[in-house]
């Protein structure tokens, strides 16, 4: 019945629609046709100027004077970097009671992973494979930005990252196509909220397309898609977004095959409008427009301008190519004005559906409550506790608290307020951040003695005297490592994966003093971390855990709480196996074990290395798998069967396993399911995930679980460019990571 009325709905706005000279089909961001009957009575009273000026969007810089008076004569649609109330209030003032039109501007800001309260990074949050929590902080994020006046953030980024030297995997879910897009629709709920009220914060899906493919991982290099890549890889978690509403999208830097994203047509316009039918408003990443003429597919800002609205953008971020020159390119016929008509009204159809018409001012007043409010700190701290994950145990974790008397907290991320919020973190204040030695001062007050060793990730250091002496008075070393916020996000990649500075040879001496060592890696991406194992009982890696990383780490180290998180990408060995990743199409050489350098005899000339494709030095696997994570209890799983043993296109795939906890300790599994298309059109992946969720046991607990995999969800763009379901073989393991499990096979008819 609901579906019905829902249809029903959907049909009259498209008939809506059609009556007005748009497209008939659903709008993806939920207009009505009221909000459009609104907007077209606004642009019809718009002079050209008027139009143009709302497709423009500048920075702020921290003085309403900076751009008041262009805000007054409508050459402005939206600032960005602004966060102040009192001079969002202002600037809202002049545009709603000082321009002709009064439309008030639109408030953009990175808010990536939290407002002030500051959450893990994206990819500590894809670790926690908990759709409901990042939700929940994306709410949270939204409402601290929104009391303040942001009501648009430039998140969540779903750029696929196969490369952990791209400094900007931080900012994003990790390598899988799956994880990302549920990870994306999550963000997208929560700083969107269920209702236009005014804690809606539009979010910004980012960066399209294919930007994480910058080759070597250097920032902003070029990519070298096939369609069929960003149709199977890169654009699934961007067509998700767009599903789940997404209000706004971001244009990249990156040229893919030789074409600048801000100045492509076949993405922007062909498919994002075109295919996905995307009705919200697209607007350019900073300058990329601009940077157009330095990647030389323009001469100059008019050239740049043209092709950014020919491909479809509609607000411009910083070039002020769009304000400069879009006028006379209307006037000298090398645009029409109906596409300038289109371009507004996307943007004017955000600004309707977020209520800024009616609601432009906040509340200063009002705005500093809900900040660092305690329900947002214990979010933040739960979502961390998801978020780490534990590498390696040797049984030393969890710590007794009662069998440790004296800790010894080292390393140079131990006391680290700013660098453990993480890249992205403009607005958190390290002053409210709980760093890991507060968080355990506090918790066993006299029992800790801090000596850094390193002040900080880089320094170089020939002897430890002092922290080995300090080690060796203690009970337990807890020593946190890792990179600065610095070293990752944007701009910021690098060639070698190790800990930097002398940390490594600092864990080896602390592991030399003979207690028991427990290490903490808090960094922006997955470091090579491998040389560092052997020198530690423990591993917990924490990616850049945000305010309440402190008291998280604590509660998993002592045990109050039971690791869960898994990685959301594969931990390489060494920085050249990248890019190196779960779900690589298969070969023609699949690998069947190895030989590696140091098995080959005198005799090398004639042996033969298997042939396969692998490192002869380093193998074909990665530290760490996909997925991988482990707990201070076991799960097993066992009886993995279907329902059928073969299925029709539109059937779905039901997968019965037991789960069970083997281990003493109440615990929390990511149960992952991930599926093998045996025979395609196309080359296909080894496995891709297609379904994940977590489940708690108590010990010795069983439970019969179903996982539901509709088949459509197998479907593929194949060889003759369309998307579907190819018939054949499949097989679908029910794992822990992906690396583990033995598949049942079934058929797709
Ligand atoms: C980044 C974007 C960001 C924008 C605005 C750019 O440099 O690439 O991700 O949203 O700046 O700050």
């Amino acid at each position: 019945m609901k579906k019905t009325i829902r249809n029903l709905f959907l049909v009259v706005i498209a008939v809506a629609a059609a009556a007005c000279g748009r497209p008939s089909r659903p709008s993806t961001i939920g207009t009505t046709p009221e909000v459009e009957r609104r907007v077209d009575r606004l642009l019809a009273q718009m002079t050209l100027a008027e139009k143009i000026g709302q497709m423009n969007q500048v920075s702020a810089g921290g003085a309403v004077s900076n751009y008041a008076e262009s805000v007054r004569s409508g050459q402005v649609g939206s600032i960005l970097n602004e966060v102040d109330p009192v001079r969002i209030n202002e600037f809202q003032r002049i545009a709603v009671e000082e321009s002709r039109l009064g439309i008030p501007l639109l408030v953009g800001r990175d808010v990536i992973h939290g407002f002030h309260t500051v959450f893990p990074i994206p990819l500590g949050l894809a670790a926690s494979f908990d759709p409901a929590l990042v939700e929940e902080g994306a709410r949270i994020a939204a409402l601290e930005a929104t009391a303040q006046g942001v009501r648009w953030t430039f998140s969540p980024m779903l750029d696929i990252a196969r490369d952990p030297r791209w400094g900007r995997i931080a900012e994003g879910s990790g390598e899988d196509t799956w994880l990302d897009a549920r990870m994306g629709e999550a963000m997208v709920r929560g700083y969107q909220g269920t209702q236009w009220d005014t804690t809606a914060m539009a979010a910004c899906i980012k960066h399209f397309v294919g930007y994480g493919a910058a080759e070597g991982g250097r920032d902003y290099n070029s990519t070298f898609l096939t369609e069929r890549q960003l149709r199977n890889i890169y654009l699934p978690p961007f067509e998700a977004a767009v599903k789940a509403g997404a209000l706004t999208l971001m244009t990249s830097f990156n040229d893919n095959d030789g074409v600048p994203s801000t100045g492509n047509k076949f993405v922007v316009k062909d498919i994002l409008r075109g295919e996905w039918g995307f009705d919200g408003l697209v607007v350019t990443d900073w300058n990329s427009m601009g940077e157009m003429i330095s990647h030389g597919y323009g001469a100059d800002r008019r050239e740049v301008a043209l092709q950014a609205v020919r491909a479809g953008v509609d607000m411009d971020m910083m070039t002020f190519g769009f304000i400069s020159h879009l006028e006379e390119l209307v006037h000298s016929g090398a645009v029409r004005e109906a596409d300038i008509d289109a371009a507004v009204r996307n943007i004017l159809r955000v600004k309707v559906l977020l209520g800024l018409f009616e609601h432009p001012y906040v509340d200063v007043a009002a705005a500093g409550a809900v900040q660092y409010a305690p329900e947002h700190l214990d979010a933040a701290r739960r979502t961390a506790e998801e978020s780490a994950v534990l590498l390696k145990n040797d049984g030393v974790l969890p710590l007794d608290a009662s069998r440790v008397r004296t800790i010894l907290v080292t390393g140079p991320l131990a006391d680290a307020p700013h660098d453990q919020l993480g890249t992205w973190a403009f607005d958190g204040q390290k002053e409210h951040t709980v760093t890991p030695l507060a968080a355990l001062r506090e918790r066993f007050p006299g029992r800790v003695v801090y000596v850094p060793g390193l002040e900080n990730s880089r320094q170089k250091r020939e002897r430890f005297d002092d922290v080995v002496a300090a080690a060796r008075r203690a009970d337990v070393v807890l020593a946190f490592l890792g990179e600065e916020a610095i070293l990752s996000g944007e701009a910021h990649s690098l060639a070698d994966l190790n800990l930097k500075g002398s940390q490594s040879e600092l864990l080896a001496a602390l592991k030399a003093a003979g207690k028991p060592v427990v290490a903490t890696v808090m960094a922006g991406r997955p470091l090579t971390i491998e040389r560092d194992l052997p020198n530690c009982g423990a591993l917990l890696y924490a990616f850049h855990p945000g305010t309440m990383g402190g008291p998280a780490l604590a509660n998993l180290i002592f045990g109050d709480v039971v690791p869960s998180g898994k990685t959301p990408v594969s931990f390489l060995r060494t920085v050249g196996q990248a890019p190196l990743y779960y779900n690589h199409n298969m070969t023609g050489r699949p690998y069947q074990g190895e030989m590696l350098l140091d098995d080959i005899g005198p005799e090398a000339g004639q042996t033969s290395l298997g042939n396969t494709s692998y490192y002869l030095d380093y193998g074909a696997y990665p530290l760490f798998p996909f997925g991988y994570g482990l707990s201070y209890t076991s799960f097993a799983y066992s009886d993995l069967a279907l329902d059928k043993a073969s299925y029709a296109r539109d059937g779905v795939v039901r997968a019965s396993f037991t789960l069970s906890n083997t281990g003493s300790r109440e615990g929390t599994e990511v149960v992952q399911a991930y599926v093998r298309d045996l025979v395609g059109s196309i080359t296909r992946p080894v496995k891709e995930l297609k379904h994940f969720e977590r489940v708690s046991l108590k010990p010795g607990e069983s439970r019969q679980l179903t996982v539901e995999i509709p088949v459509a969800d197998l479907a593929f763009w194949g060889a003759d460019g369309t998307k579907k379901v190819e018939p054949g073989d499949f097989q679908l393991w029910i794992a822990g990571d992906s690396a583990s499990g033995e598949p049942v096979s079934f058929r797709v008819e």
